[in-house]
């Protein structure tokens, strides 16, 4: 080893011993003669004095250094002399008086600084992600996602589960998004598809008497990238046989407990989790997938305001589907026509005719049945009697000094409205503890939307999820009423996985795929596999998979899942480093019987 001791370790203790360092020029300052070197390795940051009357050969060596050249030193390590320490590292109390310095690798200036948290280009840093790397940011958040995956299978090694691995070429499975696809060279013309996730092999592994399984697996979805969203990304994806939701999702709430108290031990957290069907979930926050750090709950105002006479509340009222609901800002009475204008956009961001704002303009503490014409602020003051105002205000529990944020609209448009106002004041008013991790299951998701205007379905979760027993009388009457078994595990906002109690049954499974429109030979073709296995004695089983990447961010704190991925790729899928993706020779076209389209022809040559 070029290295006696890592430079984070040192300490007190090994005060007079000579030690042999190895590592990064992390800064290199000169003073009066002496060079002050902060070395650096992945443990930490040490000093490294170098005083040429000491060691005038070393002294040579150190005064060609650089930030970032790798260097090996021996010395010995010395306590500081007093007054010199510095607190903010943890090797601040010593220093290495160098005898020998070698360069092991110079390096060219790095394009941004390693030794500080500035903000660099992100493109700048996945070109060098290497580099970006090094910084302590990321290297800390390399080191938790090691912590993650390790506590994440020892948890599951201690009660019983199995680690299997499945292939990456695979068969299509049909979980949403579009396939990455690759074309095989031995069968012209076919293509494996790389998994969007394991779910039909860990089923069959049920089905192969596993019992109960487990995989860090990678998953590929060609989808639209967003923050949370990469092409390739990681799953924990599990399943269980002979369980039901309750068993699945108690497992989920210890294994995420213990992590998060484990490696995130700063933050915060309600337990237990608390766990509320979909219906629940919409009608309080408007989304599958509330943030629980806050309040700010919707409340239904549509009997208030039936006989309002005020014309956007009756007329949507009188359409089916029609309601008229509010959340409170709190506080806010006084926001300007511009912050009112502001909000309105986000609510026709979700298809919102309008917004309908009260301001309760009265000062703090008056009662509610003290509120006065004069402390209402609403362009639908002149429509609204005093009584009413009372009443809202009473129903949405709001008081002096609120504003009240009202959408009149069909169901589904009102949810999606207020939950996007609530998120943005949640953000605005700094109501969400950035501390906190607010947990939360969601269950019972509907098992079919509507997949266009004809009546065509698609599966909210996946079609080898099992519908709620006694909504399945439903199925072919009315399929989108019909609740499914299947659940989320959401956090602060975000879903961080998904799973479901699965069909087990062939017939049941043979209707879902007929509702969902699939003839019987492209159920053969695509399923085939999966449901002659269903012939040969299916275990009842379920699961789950929660995203490593969107875990590892929330423990994080970081904004996107591209901090916590070591190697991610950009919003348009691309890998800057590799240049990926990239053209490939001719030959190797040929050598799998391909020939590109004429429009992806010119768009390669242009390369
Ligand atoms: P689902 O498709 O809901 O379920 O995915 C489960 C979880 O995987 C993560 N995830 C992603 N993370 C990063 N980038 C992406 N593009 C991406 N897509 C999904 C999310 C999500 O909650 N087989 C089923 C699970 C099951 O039924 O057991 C499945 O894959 O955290």
């Amino acid at each position: 080893m070029l290295k006696s001791h890592s430079c984070g370790e040192l300490s007190l203790a090994e005060a007079g011993q000579v030690v042999r360092l190895a590592g990064w020029v992390h800064r290199r300052r000169d003073h009066g003669g002496l060079i002050f070197l902060d070395m650096r390795d992945r443990t930490g940051l040490v000093q490294v004095v170098v005083d040429p009357s000491a060691a005038e050969s070393a002294y040579q060596s150190a005064d060609a250094l650089r930030n970032e050249w790798v260097v090996a030193i021996t010395g010995e390590v010395q306590v500081r002399p007093a007054g010199t320490e510095n607190p903010r590292i943890a090797t601040g109390g010593i220093e290495i008086h160098a005898s020998e310095v070698t360069v092991l690798n110079p390096s060219k200036t790095p394009p941004f600084y390693i030794n500080e948290e500035s903000d660099v280009d992100e493109s700048l840093r996945l070109r060098y992600r290497y580099l970006d790397l090094r910084r302590e940011r990321m290297a800390a958040n390399l080191r938790l996602r090691h912590r993650v995956v390790k506590y994440i299978r020892d948890f599951l090694d201690e009660r019983g589960f199995l680690e299997v691995e499945t292939p990456m070429l695979m068969k299509s499975t049909p979980e949403g998004a579009r396939d990455y696809l690759v074309p095989s060279r031995v069968h012209p013309g076919h293509f494996y598809a790389l998994p969007q996730s394991p779910q039909q092999l860990k089923q069959l592994l049920m089905v192969a008497g596993v019992e109960r399984y487990f995989q860090i697996a990678r998953c590929f979805r060609d989808e639209d990238q967003r923050a949370d969203r990469q092409p390739e990304f990681t799953q924990l994806d599990l399943e269980m046989s002979f369980v039901d939701e309750t068993d699945v999702l108690d497992l989920m709430e210890e294994l995420y407990t213990g992590l998060a108290q484990t490696t995130a031990p700063h933050m915060g957290m309600t337990s237990p989790f608390p766990r509320m069907t979909y219906e629940e979930a919409m009608k309080r926050f408007g989304s599958d997938k509330p943030d629980l750090r806050f309040g700010m709950e919707i409340r239904d105002i549509s009997s208030i305001v039936a006989e309002s006479g005020v014309g956007v509340f009756t007329s949507a009222l009188a359409e089916t589907g029609g309601t008229v609901r509010g959340i409170v800002a709190p506080g806010c009475a006084g926001y300007s026509r511009r912050e009112l204008e502001n909000l309105t956009e986000i609510v026709r961001g979700q298809g919102a005719r309008g917004l309908a704002t009260i301001g309760l303009d009265a000062e703090a503490g008056t009662a509610v049945s003290d509120l006065q014409p004069d402390n209402v602020r609403s362009a639908l003051a002149r429509h609204l009697d005093i009584e009413t105002v009372r009443s809202i205000t009473e129903a949405m529990g709001a008081s002096a000094g609120d504003l009240l944020l009202i959408v009149a609209a069909d169901e589904s448009i009102v949810g999606a409205s207020l939950s996007a106002l609530r998120t943005e004041l949640g953000e605005r008013l700094e109501l969400a503890d950035p501390n906190e991790l607010a947990f939360a299951f969601v269950t019972e998701f509907p098992l079919f939307e509507a997949a266009d205007d004809e009546g065509g379905l698609s599966s909210v979760h996946h079609p080898f999820t099992a519908p709620v027993p006694e909504d399945a009388g439903l199925l072919e009457e009315s399929p989108t009423a019909v609740r499914s078994r299947a659940y989320d595990l959401v956090v602060n906002g975000l879903e961080l996985g998904s799973g479901s109690i699965r069909i087990h049954d062939r017939e049941l499974q043979d209707r879902i795929f007929a509702l969902l429109g699939h003839s019987p030979e492209e159920i053969e073709d695509r399923f085939g596999h999966m449901l002659e296995a269903f012939e040969y004695g299916v275990p009842p089983h379920g699961g789950f998979a929660p995203g490593i990447d969107r875990t590892v961010m929330v423990l994080a704190g970081e904004p996107n899942i591209r901090e916590v991925i070591p190697f991610p790729k950009t919003q348009s899928a691309q890998d800057l480093m590799m240049s990926a993706p990239s053209t490939v020779d001719e030959q190797q076209l040929v050598d799998l019987n391909l020939r590109l389209r004429e429009a992806a022809q010119d768009i390669a040559a242009s390369d």
